[in-house]
């Protein structure tokens, strides 16, 4: 009996070395899809905020899209200007890494900006902010931009192109021990900052409408994901470096986000898009949660606060489906 106490004791303690304590670093996820207006950042926004709130998570999210519209869902343009005047957004950041200075990305998270308007705070959920100067980034790097470049143009360029694409990997792993999750808000392109996003995450998850036009481009986006992967890593091994330890984001999910309703079921087009979708794309790979065209999630919008957090009619009905809730809870289960 004292045997079997002692055995007991040493394998349960053995799982708990110093190195599982060092363990919780973030999952990284990146909403990705090059298809505008698809809800990217009211996903990851709601997500966000739902695992901060809800399951008690600990939260960065990333704006990296210039539009700004996640920095905007999560404090108002006073706020924001405020913020930028005194620290700074992503693109300072951006600035400092192309300067070769050290990045200090815990200087520019905004601490807990959701819900201070209203005496509500959001605790545990962060922001590193965006800025439309981030445009005229995010659109450089020539020929050398594009998600597949020629062998003999990443054979003479592989450093820069590592470089290039290794400026968030680099901010996010040194915050990474501070947070449960980092989410990623990507703008609607396959650009350099997409691909950061793709570089320093160890999932993507896509929305999309289930219609036709937003869904033929999902193999397309699997593959140009895949690609850019397998380029960055190319890369490594080009510049002599070892790729091993490189790994690019795989699909962790697609979000059906919008579908439309007649009454209460959903409409035919939309629901035999989403059956051929989880068919085509295998068990699994599509959450059973979806969200449904809501005038309310556009009325939250404009309060900067998430739909269960706003006080207008319709954005109350649209937090009594709890659908950003159920999405959610599957993520948390995900990864
Ligand atoms: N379920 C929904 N029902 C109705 N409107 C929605 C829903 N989800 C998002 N929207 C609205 O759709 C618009 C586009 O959403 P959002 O900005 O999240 O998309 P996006 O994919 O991030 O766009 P972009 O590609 O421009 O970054 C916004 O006005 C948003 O409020
Ligand atoms: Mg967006």
């Amino acid at each position: 009996m004292a045997v079997c106490l002692v055995l007991y004791c040493i394998t349960r303690f053995a799982s708990k070395t110093p190195k599982d304590a060092l363990m919780p670093k973030a999952k990284v996820l990146a909403f990705i899809n090059y298809k505008g207006g698809v809800a990217k950042t009211t996903t990851t926004y709601h997500v966000g905020c739902c695992l901060a709130q809800h399951l008690g998570k600990r939260v960065l999210l990333v704006d990296i899209d210039p539009q700004t519209n996640l920095t905007f869902l999560c404090a108002s343009i006073e706020e924001w200007e405020k913020f930028k005047k005194t620290k700074g957004t992503i693109n300072s950041m951006y600035r400092r890494y192309l300067e070769g200075k050290s990045l200090d990305p815990k200087y520019f998270i905004w601490k807990e900006p959701v819900g201070g308007n209203i005496k509500q705070r959001i605790q545990g959920l962060d922001l590193i902010p965006c800025d439309i100067d981030l445009l005229g980034e995010d659109l450089g790097g020539g020929d050398l931009a594009g998600p597949i470049p020629s062998f003999e143009l990443l054979k003479r360029h592989a450093d820069k192109y590592i470089k290039d694409r290794s400026f968030l990997r680099k901010a996010l792993r040194e915050v990474e021990n501070d947070y449960d999750y980092i989410l990623i808000d990507c703008p609607p392109n396959l650009y350099l900052m997409t691909q950061n996003a793709l570089v320093a995450s160890r999932w993507y998850v896509v929305t999309a409408i289930p219609d036709h036009l937003s869904t033929i481009g999902l193999s397309i986006l699997q593959q140009k994901a895949r690609r850019i992967g397998e380029s960055f890593k190319h890369a490594h091994t080009l510049a002599g470096g070892d790729a091993g330890p490189v790994r690019a984001a795989e699909l962790g999910g697609v979000i059906f986000v919008r579908v439309r309703l007649g009454g209460s079921m959903i409409t035919n087009v939309h629901f035999s898009t989403m059956v051929q979708v989880r068919s085509s794309l295998g068990h699994g790979v599509c959450f059973e949660g979806h969200t449904t065209e809501l005038i309310g999630y556009g009325e939250a919008a404009e309060q900067s606060l998430p739909v269960w957090m706003t006080n207008t009619k319709n954005a109350i009905s649209a937090a009594r489906k709890g659908e950003y809730e159920q999405i959610t809870n599957e993520l948390a289960k995900r990864f």
